[in-house]
């Protein structure tokens, strides 16, 4: 039965999405599940928010299809780098460390310090896993990943988006000097979606807005000398490997968006970028 409440900033509801997207997701029956998520499950059960207002839209698979792909690029990344050092970025409730942890990397979990008092309520911290409550804005925070050692994956999941392009430009300098070499999963938002976010089925069921409209994730590579963007996908080209294993529901979800080219799902971009 819901019963914690939380007090969230504007920025920080948004993490209700994915989660009630993999809590969602976690109930289906065998063979139309992307993924399984008990801990998603339990906390949607445990937090006294109205979730109902996300159901019924596309976006919930959204953000499970976004999320599997990030999981296999961790996943990917860890089977060549076992002891890498993984960091998310805006972690939210996210549970990736439940998913793709192979036992041996070590993981830092940042996000604003009212979302780190929520997240100490359902996460402990653990030799190979800490929490970190600070913004990516903020200088200091790095200093702990880097005391780790690499190789390093950082996932910004749907996280840069809610913020001002001259803060995503400092943000992923910053990211950049400090973890050069390292990847970082990141989606991108172009006009097709910032500018009809008001009547998009999740985001106009909050306040936060996108502020950061990026209608070409090539850019990236002029933010910082070294940027090379490795990867970039939509919906409807996601890596054949993943949208072949994708329940048939999803395959046909994708065969008519493929048919439709709207320009909110053309415009909205899942990108690998290895960091200068
Ligand atoms: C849509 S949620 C995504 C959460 C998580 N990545 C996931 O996929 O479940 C956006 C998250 O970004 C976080 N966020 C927003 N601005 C941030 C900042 N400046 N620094 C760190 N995290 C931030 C929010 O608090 C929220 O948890």
């Amino acid at each position: 039965m819901a019963g914690q409440t939380v007090r969230l900033g504007v920025a920080q509801e948004t993490l209700m999405i994915p989660l009630y997207g993999r809590a969602v997701e976690s109930r289906k029956p065998e063979g139309e599940a992307v993924l399984r998520d008990p801990a998603a499950e339990a906390m949607v059960e445990a937090i006294d928010y109205d979730f109902s207002r996300f159901d019924g839209g596309p976006s919930l698979a959204g953000t499970v299809m976004r999320t599997n792909l990030f999981d296999h690029w961790v996943r990917t990344f860890l089977a060549e780098n076992p002891d890498a050092t993984v960091v998310e970025i805006g972690t939210g409730l996210n549970t990736r460390y439940e998913r793709t942890d192979n036992g041996r990397a070590h993981w830092f979990e940042l996000d604003l310090p009212d979302v780190i008092e929520l997240r100490r309520t359902f996460f402990t911290d653990s030799p190979r896993r800490r929490m970190l409550a600070a913004s990516v804005l903020d200088d200091d925070w790095t200093a702990a990943p880097q005391a780790q050692g690499g190789p390093y994956f950082l996932a910004a999941e749907a996280v840069l988006g809610y913020l001002p392009e001259e803060d995503v430009r400092r943000a992923i300098g910053m990211l950049a000097e400090r973890f050069p070499g390292a990847l970082l999963a990141l989606d991108t938002t172009g006009p097709g979606m910032v500018d009809t976010q008001d009547s998009h089925d999740a985001l106009s069921k909050v306040e936060a807005k996108l502020r950061w409209n990026c209608p070409d994730p090539r850019v990236l590579e002029e933010w910082h000398p070294g940027n090379r963007l490795l990867a970039s996908h939509t919906f409807t080209t996601m890596p054949a490997e993943i949208r072949d294993k994708l329940p048939a529901q999803y395959q046909e979800m994708i065969a008519n968006m493929t048919q439709q080219q709207l320009p909110q799902v053309e415009d909205y971009r899942l990108n690998l970028l290895r960091l200068g």
